[in-house]
């Protein structure tokens, strides 16, 4: 059997709201002070979007616009949209397809929605990953694009999630690759689902006579509700375990990864990963001091600053990895 082709990434690009919110903003709001949000979590300022200029879908649109103009391409030439989010615009239908009609595509490209939170942008990737290696499609559009900010409990009750959460997009272009060795080497993707209500929106939620009934006397469940000991006490097994599963699978070591992009959940998450699978400083990539978690959106927002800012070159080994809500964790290898 002749061997399955694979994709890599032929352009990046992200898109952040202009409104930038610092810690010192929400202290009175939430009741929270900039010392302890940065001792926690490590974040100093995230971006809210702005209600009639920024949309879940046309930020990913923006993000999908930066990342195709790197690639060369065009939306033209795209022939399948994976759009990752916990926050679409509408219930239903999903954003991809409102992004696939701002991108003005002449082709009726498809558009397909995934929902896997903060490693829904991993599971995008791997889901596009298989449409290439099969041959069915050439190029595809990943992106992870989040409104967190219209959704939080911005009293002092929803303080202990609401300090995190970041509004922000990223994409990706995927092709096929033509440079042997190169591209995505392996996804791994992981859930258990005995966690899921630990990280969750509960309302508006189909399995009730009357949902909208019941979501509007339960206000405090449309908030997302988050056991964060228990979020942070697996996230920092799964991260190094879905990393190492990655490695193992490809003959790598730690010590060969050039960049780890994980999702930007925590700093303190991250520097505990980076300490266990011995990794410098520099092999591992953060901006959650400027953007928060932007969930789906985090790893191509973070992946796209990388090559902006030249931290990821040709050849180097790239790992993505990711942990959240359901609980999901995912992990990517790539040579770039
Ligand atoms: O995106 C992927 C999924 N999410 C994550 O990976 C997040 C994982 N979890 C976390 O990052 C952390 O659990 C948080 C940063 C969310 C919270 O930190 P924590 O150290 O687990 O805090 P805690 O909830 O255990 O609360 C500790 C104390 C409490 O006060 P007492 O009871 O000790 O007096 C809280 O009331 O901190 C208090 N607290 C706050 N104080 C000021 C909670 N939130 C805040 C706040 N500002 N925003």
């Amino acid at each position: 059997m002749a061997a399955l082709r694979h994709s890599e990434i032929a352009g990046t690009g992200h898109y952040v709201p202009s409104r930038v919110v610092k810690n010192a903003e929400i202290e009175s709001l939430l009741d929270t002070s900039d010392a302890w949000i940065q001792e926690r979590t490590g974040i100093e300022e995230r971006r809210w979007f702005e209600e009639g200029h920024d949309t879940t879908a046309n930020m990913g649109t923006r993000a999908a616009q930066m990342a195709l103009a790197n690639a060369g391409l065009t939306a033209d030439d795209i022939q399948l949209i994976v759009f990752a989010t916990l926050s679409p615009d509408y219930v239903f239908p999903g954003s991809g397809v409102l992004m696939q009609r701002e991108l003005g595509m002449k082709e009726n490209t498809p558009a397909l929605d995934v929902r896997n939170q903060c490693s829904g942008f991993i599971y995008a990737l791997s889901v596009a990953d298989q449409f290439i290696k099969t041959g069915m499609y050439d190029n595809v559009l990943v992106v992870g694009s989040e409104i967190h900010s219209s959704g939080l409990d911005k009293t002092p009750q929803g303080r202990a999630v609401s300090v995190i959460f970041g509004d922000g997009a990223g994409a990706v272009v995927l092709r096929p690759s033509t440079r042997d060795g190169h591209g995505i080497l392996s996804t791994h993707l992981h859930a258990q689902g005995e966690f899921a209500e630990e990280l969750i929106v509960r309302e508006p939620g189909s399995n009730r006579e009357n949902r909208v009934g019941v979501a509007l006397e339960n206000k405090a469940d449309m908030y997302p509700y988050m056991n964060g000991q228990n979020v942070f006490k697996n996230a920092v097994v799964r991260f190094p375990q879905v990393i190492g599963e990655a490695l193992a699978q490809n003959g790598f070591q730690p010590a060969d990864i050039d960049m780890l992009i994980p999702h930007q959940a925590n700093l303190r998450i991250t520097q505990y990963v980076q300490q266990k699978m011995g990794l410098p400083d520099d092999k591992v990539f953060s901006n959650i001091q400027r953007y928060g978690n932007t969930t789906a959106a985090s790893i191509p927002l973070a992946l796209s600053e990388a090559v902006q800012q030249g931290k990821v070159k040709r050849g180097d080994l790239v790992c993505l990895a990711a942990f959240g809500s359901g609980f999901t964790w995912a992990s990517a290898l790539i040579r770039w």
